[in-house]
């Protein structure tokens, strides 16, 4: 029976008065994970529960927003697929990956000038088996001082607008059977409350004409910068992100 880290529990207790006590960080705290159905899969550790807490030598750590690059390398083990598309590359953390395992990858991002929520700069169509995205969380971080940048939409409305263009343009570039990878996360917005970017995700494929291909990988952050601080408020934090994987039908 596997183990995870499930939370690294900086505690910012609320005691019984409801001041915050500033303890010392506990101890992790284990959760026992179900057994995974044995199955022909390539890739038998990758589950609807991801919880590998070293990201590797991918990318650049200290880039706002980068992910760990396991999750993207099991996910080209287990689809194998041929010319790989990462239109939001960050710091290049699917890029390197792609290098080490010997799969042919294009990647860009709006710091090079590359707009991936513009129809006229997308790939031409039918040029990909597979594409990994980790847009922006909305403004939750900030990247390119840049308009076009996503982080940059000034309201909800305006970076739905784009994004579902950004996955149109993603759906028309994906070979038929292709698969399109989205990392992204809920969050809670200092003046739009809690916006639950999976859900808008989900039905902007689905309007795209893309099919969900697969379960929900939910990606424990683990190495989440949010996890030392210590807020005044009382939540319920969100210690995840959801990979979701769409397929372009035949
Ligand atoms: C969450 S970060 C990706 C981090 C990357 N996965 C890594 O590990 O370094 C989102 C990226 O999207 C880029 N971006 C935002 N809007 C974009 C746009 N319209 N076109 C292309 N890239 C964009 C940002 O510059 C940022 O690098």
């Amino acid at each position: 029976m596997s183990t995870a880290i499930i939370n690294p529990f900086y505690a910012a207790r609320i005691s019984r008065n409801h001041r915050i006590r500033r303890d010392e960080p506990t101890q992790p705290v284990y959760a026992r994970l179900p057994m995974a159905p044995r199955n022909a899969s390539p890739v038998p550790h990758l589950t609807s529960l991801y919880h590998f807490h070293r990201a590797g030598e991918y990318g650049d750590r200290k880039w706002p927003g980068n992910c760990g690059g396991n999750l993207i390398k099991d996910l080209l083990r287990y689809f194998r697929p041929g010319l790989v598309f990462d239109p939001m590359t960050g710091s290049g953390t699917a890029r390197d990956v792609c290098r080490e395992i010997g799969v042919p990858c294009i990647s860009f991002d709006i710091h090079e000038g590359f707009d991936a929520c513009d129809p006229r700069q997308s790939p031409a169509a039918e040029s990909f088996d597979f594409i990994w995205a980790h847009p922006p969380y909305w403004r939750q971080k900030l990247y390119a001082d840049d308009p076009r940048d996503l982080s940059r939409s000034p309201t909800l409305e305006d970076f739905l607008r784009r994004y579902g263009q950004f996955i149109r343009n993603s759906a028309r570039a994906l070979k038929p059977g292709g698969k399109l990878a989205i990392l992204m996360g809920d969050y809670s917005d200092r003046d739009a409350g809690y916006v639950p970017l999976v859900y808008h995700t989900k039905r902007l494929a689905f309007a795209a004409g893309l099919a969900q291909h697969c379960t929900d990988i939910i990606r424990f952050s683990h190495g989440a910068s949010s996890s030392k601080k210590v807020y005044r408020s009382s939540f319920i934090p969100g210690l995840h992100d959801v990979c979701m994987i769409f397929e372009k039908t035949r």
